[in-house]
């Protein structure tokens, strides 16, 4: 369905070319005082500069033209030149009837849909999964999801990092906790286990034991008292650790079959832990890939560099200049090779291209990280179009986010400062929610508790996605679950209620008979009518400009002018039943429409809370 935006835009344009002037004058916008009109028109006054002509009369000529049409029961000309419009009632209604009339509630359907690559969760294998990677997985499942209601074709890459140090850090930790294992047989020639040597739990604490090992801090130590001849011991044992696990990362990345074997224990033992987490946030990946599949595609490309010219040597690494003639900072090439030959993360990005420009050829690549990741992106980004992997009309687009932060405005940890894991935030959040709920103690203990799970993730994505995505915001579980206010609780409130009045009226009624929905009988109908017809407007615009905080608005306001409308108009006792069932029918769109966004932003609503 057209938007109901460039419906008025196209009877403005065809106003003003009768009346003799330009059509590029007919724009329509929100009206900026609700008070007088829904929508206005503002080009009279442009207009008056090009035809040397008095505002106000070009107004006039217009207002007269648009008033012998329908779409309008308001047009004023109004000093200096403004033209104020309220849609006709009867236009508002059947342009609602054919919403509820269509599968897609308006949504237009593609010509041509595009391809489109989203790379977001980007969790690092064998590292506990922490809140820095919540954003970017609820973010990007967002964008996925609102592509993909619009009807592209949308791919979401997980794109793990699988390849880096932490896995030689493992490796040399399992080393000496199991001496034994046969990976660390070099005489060893059988085949290895299919068990892993190490469950979930173990693996956990493997990284960061190994991790820990490996940056020995002098300082503390001193501070704690301890002496200076065993600082030293520590400092060299630290070292030493370290050094293996460079080596066992550098053994691995050449193919080293034992360890090879390794990595495979911890891909699956992680993947399998990754997947259930992701799982309890409602975030579902089409591929699992990662750093580790790009890597067999870098010979190549750095040597496609060399040829075309574009890399060349600098101390001993191996770069590609990115600047660009209205760059206003100097931006540092990109290293595609270290002096040590070492791998890369942007090398590793710039291999995961090719091989998705060989499976997908996809229209557009959008990557979700930290915002501190931009420099990198822009690096990868160029690299890529300058020679020539992506074709320069491919769009590649960097969404990055702000921290999540704690009361105190710095980075949220947990009570006693440690890193907070997603699994124990989500599971703090859950809690929360269930208290609230059993203060009413008008369910089961076991519906409140799914229940709680469901109203805790809404909590916690809609608490996250409701800010602008590059803003740092504050993580505030006491706000986050309130019933009230710009909430996930409170969207998914008004849902229930609106289910819960839609069963009423079906035990009243026994029948579902047609419920043609008719012109607005009241101003706060007419609002909640309005804000209904945004809906294709909105999630087209939230989706061109990857901002999700866009559906987080609009579905606030939306629940507002329903929870306004409702207040005013006693539905079930309605006398008039055709009125009754055109507020049925009414609500019945609100409902859906605030499930479809919802959806969209990757949460569902409980059946009643
Ligand atoms: N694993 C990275 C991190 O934890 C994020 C990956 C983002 N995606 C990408 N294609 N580089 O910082």
């Amino acid at each position: 369905m057209k938007k109901i935006l460039g419906m008025i835009e196209a009877e403005l344009k065809s106003a003003f070319t009768a009346c003799g002037y330009e059509e590029k004058f007919g724009k329509a916008v929100l009206s900026n005082r609700p008070d007088l009109c829904e929508y206005q028109c503002n080009g009279a006054m442009a207009a008056a500069k090009a035809y040397k002509k008095k505002p106000i009369d070009i107004a006039g000529d217009v207002v007269a033209k648009l008033r012998e049409g329908h779409m309008f029961s308001l047009c004023d000309a109004v000093m200096p030149g403004f033209i104020n419009l309220k849609l006709d009632g009867g236009f508002v209604a059947e342009y609602l009837n054919q919403m509820a009339a269509d599968q897609r509630l308006g949504l237009e359907t593609q010509e041509k849909p595009l391809t489109i690559i989203v790379d977001y969760g980007g969790a690092n294998v064998a590292k506990p999964l922490h809140v820095g990677h919540l954003r970017s997985a609820v973010i990007g499942e967002s964008i996925k999801r609102m592509g993909r209601a619009l009807g592209h074709n949308m791919i979401g890459d997980v794109h793990l990092g699988d390849w880096g140090l932490q896995m030689g850090l493992i490796i040399e930790e399992l080393r000496d906790r199991k001496p034994e294992l046969p990976y660390f047989d070099e005489s060893f020639t059988g085949a290895y286990p299919k068990e892993a040597p190490f469950t979930i739990s173990e693996l956990e604490d493997i990284y960061p034991t190994a991790s820990k090992k490996a940056k020995f801090k002098a300082d503390e130590a001193r501070e704690q008292g301890m002496s200076e001849e065993e600082i030293a011991a520590k400092e060299a044992a630290s070292k030493a650790f370290a050094e293996r696990a460079h080596l066992a990362t550098r053994k691995l990345q050449e193919g080293y079959p034992p360890y090879t074997a390794i990595w495979n224990h911890i891909m699956n033992v992680s993947k399998a832990d990754l997947k259930k987490n992701y799982g309890n946030l409602s975030v579902s990946f089409d591929l699992w890939k990662g750093e580790s599949d790009a890597q067999k595609y870098i010979p190549d490309l750095i040597q496609n560099l060399i040829d075309q010219g574009l890399a060349y040597e600098s101390q001993g690494a191996l770069v590609v200049d990115i600047g660009e003639p209205a760059d206003t900072k100097e931006l540092p090439p990109c290293i595609v090779r270290k002096s040590d030959g070492a791998a890369l993360y942007a090398t590793s990005d710039l291999g995961t291209i090719i091989e998705r420009e060989k499976d997908f050829h996809p229209d557009a690549y959008i990557y979700i990280a930290d915002k501190r990741q931009e420099l990198h992106f822009t690096q990868v980004f160029r690299v890529a179009k300058k020679a020539g992997f992506v074709a320069p009309d491919q769009s590649m687009s960097f969404l990055g986010f702000g921290t999540m932060n704690g009361k105190d405005g710095k980075p949220f940890k947990t009570r006693d400062g440690g890193v907070m894991r997603l699994e124990h935030l989500i599971a703090d959040i859950d809690e929360a929610v269930y208290q609230r709920i059993m203060e009413n103690r008008t369910v089961s203990e076991e519906e409140a508790k799914e229940t709680a799970k469901t109203v805790g993730l809404a909590a916690l994505k809609y608490g996250d996605l409701s800010n602008q995505a590059a803003k740092d915001y504050i993580f505030d579980i006491d706000r986050f679950i309130s019933f009230e206010g710009n909430t996930g609780p409170y969207i998914l409130y008004t849902i229930v209620r609106i289910k819960s009045i839609l069963s009423k009226y079906r035990d009243q009624q026994g029948s579902t008979e047609s419920l043609a929905i008719l012109p607005a009988a009241s101003e706060a109908e007419k609002d909640l009518m309005l804000e209904i017809a945004k809906y294709n407007d909105v999630l087209e615009t939230a989706f061109a400009e990857k901002a999700p905080h866009k559906i987080c608005q609009y579905i606030y306001d939306l629940s507002n002018d329903f929870n306004r409308f409702y207040h005013d108009t006693k539905i079930l006792s309605e006398e008039d039943k055709k009125q009754q069932a055109s507020w049925i029918g009414l609500i019945t769109l609100a409902k859906d429409v605030l499930s479809a966004c919802i959806q969209v932003l990757g949460f569902e609503a409980p059946e009643r809370m």
